[in-house]
């Protein structure tokens, strides 16, 4: 590749050429924004899926709270009937008497609750006399409609959580991409510069006659061969170099001992996405440790056998838990999180007394197949924490004293680390 040279226009070229890459450059910069923005309103218009009545969502809410760990929407047993088609069983009037009290419908001598209440082997719905007329309309508008729509509610369903999914994948995927690119037009647009640089210097020098001659290819290599044979340039790249290998051995050595992300096979397929996440069933159900002491506590199978005595008693998994009963063996779950003896963790204390939600240290495990370490547990994730958070003194006599004092002295708000959440003895026998 010859490049003309002509005498008027000596440089022009490689001008010409690097207002290009610049002009590259620029473009993909403008562009960044502009993806970022495409994705974020595809991610939204999925989200936008419309949600029903008001009545409905209100009883949907309802519903997912008192009824679901009982009840689906189809005609699927759960501990109770499916409730699809109640309203065709029954009209309002009974299901409203029968939802506030159903005990007193069966009292009655009502022949449809008799049967009903001997079908299911006399197990005892809840009352709710809490709820309204009102609620109870709305949590059976909500049990039809859901009958109806359940294909269609599924694929809408499906969309936004898919939409969700790309919008906190894509443009971190895009991002990368982006400054990979960049880098790769910087480093261009930089070796062109250089070109000219020392094209420019040797043309000073009275070199511009025979440079003519040159093709542009062999003069590019030979300048880059400089940059190459340059001492202060070879000795700076072995030092960053050395500095980066330096850097991932520590991080390497830091990370010895640190399980963050650790998510090891369990004996029972058990799911907290299911449990705790759909059938919203309390973390203290299970985990009956967390306001009273230190440990939290992995729940006996006892306590899965209040509901699979009935439920899915078929399923394999299940029948684990009834040969572990049989067997007189606890189930051998796998720890996952785990502290070295030389440092004390209270879960009251930071449940019950602090205030604090399970999610700030273990993720949100409503949303986990498998749960997972989402915390590193180091000594500086404790320390971090207890430098920024706020003790939690609302309603805390104890603290009334502490905080006065406290006021006093200072005009930031009383943190952990203000109440001795520092001292090494607190956290180390
Ligand atoms: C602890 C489990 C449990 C909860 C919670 C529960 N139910 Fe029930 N429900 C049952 C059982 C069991 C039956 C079957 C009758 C019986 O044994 O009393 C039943 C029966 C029913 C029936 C009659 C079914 C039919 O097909 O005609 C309706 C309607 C009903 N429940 C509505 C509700 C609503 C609404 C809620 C939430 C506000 C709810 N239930 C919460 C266990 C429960
Ligand atoms: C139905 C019972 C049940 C409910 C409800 C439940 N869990 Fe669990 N949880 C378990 C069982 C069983 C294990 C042990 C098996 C496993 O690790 O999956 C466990 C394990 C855990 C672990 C890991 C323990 C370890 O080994 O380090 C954490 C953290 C946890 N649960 C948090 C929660 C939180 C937070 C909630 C509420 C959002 C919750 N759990 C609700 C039964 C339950
Ligand atoms: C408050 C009620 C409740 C408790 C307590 C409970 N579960 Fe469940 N569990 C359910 C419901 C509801 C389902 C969903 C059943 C279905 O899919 O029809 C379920 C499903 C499961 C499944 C999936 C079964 C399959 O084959 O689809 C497993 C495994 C399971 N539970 C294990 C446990 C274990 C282990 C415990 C004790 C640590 C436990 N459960 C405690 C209500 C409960
Ligand atoms: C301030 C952070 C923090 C909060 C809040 C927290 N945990 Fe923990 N959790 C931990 C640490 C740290 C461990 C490891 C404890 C150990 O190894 O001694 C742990 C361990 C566990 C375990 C394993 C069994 C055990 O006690 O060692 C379970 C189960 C658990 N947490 C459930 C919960 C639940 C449920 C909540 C909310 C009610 C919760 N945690 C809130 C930090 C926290
Ligand atoms: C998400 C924030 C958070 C994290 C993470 C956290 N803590 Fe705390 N911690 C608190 C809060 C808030 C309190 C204050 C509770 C209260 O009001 O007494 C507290 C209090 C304490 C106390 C009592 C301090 C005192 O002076 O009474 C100890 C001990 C403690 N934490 C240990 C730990 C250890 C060990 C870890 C790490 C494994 C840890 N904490 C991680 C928020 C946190
Ligand atoms: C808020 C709680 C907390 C406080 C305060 C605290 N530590 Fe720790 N420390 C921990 C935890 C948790 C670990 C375990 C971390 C791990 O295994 O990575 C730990 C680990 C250590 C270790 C062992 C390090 C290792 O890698 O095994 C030493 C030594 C230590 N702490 C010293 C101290 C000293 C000295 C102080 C006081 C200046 C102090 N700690 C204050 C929570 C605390």
């Amino acid at each position: 590749m010859n490049i003309p040279f002509p005498e008027d226009s000596k440089f022009s070229s490689f001008f010409n050429c690097s207002k290009t890459f610049l002009a590259i450059a620029i473009t993909v910069m403008l562009c960044i924004p502009s993806l970022l923005v495409a994705q974020d309103s595809t991610a939204k218009a999925g989200a936008a899926a419309p949600a029903g009545g008001g009545d409905a969502a209100k009883g949907e809410s309802i519903f997912k709270k008192e009824c679901a760990q009982c009840h689906s929407v189809t005609s699927e047993k759960v501990v109770g009937p499916g409730l699809k088609g109640a309203t065709s069983r029954n009209n309002l009037a009974w299901l409203t008497k029968w939802v506030k009290n159903s005990q007193a419908v069966i009292a009655s001598g009502d022949p449809y609750a008799v049967k009903i209440y001997n079908d299911y082997g006399k197990t005892q719905m809840t009352s709710f006399a809490n709820l309204s007329d009102d609620d109870i309309k709305g949590i059976f508008t909500y049990i039809d409609n859901a009958a109806t729509a359940a294909p269609a509610a599924a694929v809408a369903g499906a969309a936004p959580a898919a939409g969700a999914a790309s919008s906190s994948n894509g443009p971190s995927d895009l991002f990368m991409i982006v400054v990979v690119a960049l880098v790769v037009v910087m480093l261009l647009v930089l070796g062109v510069l250089l070109v000219i640089v020392s094209l420019l210097s040797k043309a000073v020098s009275g070199g511009a006659e025979e440079l003519v001659k040159e093709d542009f290819m062999t003069r590019l290599g030979k300048s880059l061969k400089g940059i190459a044979m340059d001492s202060s340039i070879r000795s700076a790249t072995i030092w960053i170099f050395a500095l980066l290998v330096l850097k991932a051995t520590l991080d390497g050595l830091y990370g010895v001992g640190i399980q963050q992300g650790y998510a090891p096979k369990q004996p029972i397929s058990f799911s907290h996405k299911l449990h705790a996440g759909e059938y919203k069933i309390d973390c203290n159900y299970c985990h009956t440790g967390v306001n009273r002491g230190k440990s939290a506590h992995i729940p006996s199978a006892n306590i899965c056998m209040n509901c699979h005595g009935v439920i899915k008693k078929e399923s394999p998994e299940i029948q684990k838990i009834y040969t572990s009963i049989e067997n007189n063996q606890p189930i051998e779950w796998v720890r996952v999180h785990n502290l070295p003896d030389l440092a004390y963790f209270n879960h009251a204390q930071h449940v019950n007394v602090g205030g604090v939600e399970c999610e700030n240290c273990h993720g949100d495990v409503g949303k986990m197949e498998v749960i997972q370490q989402r915390s590193s547990l180091t000594m500086g994730w404790c320390i971090d924490c207890h430098r920024k958070t706020e003790v939690n003194t609302k309603d805390n006599h104890y603290y009334d004293k502490l905080v006065q004092l406290h006021n006093g002295e200072s005009k930031e708000a009383l943190k952990v680390a203000d109440i001795g959440g520092l001292e090494c003895s607190k956290c180390h026998y």
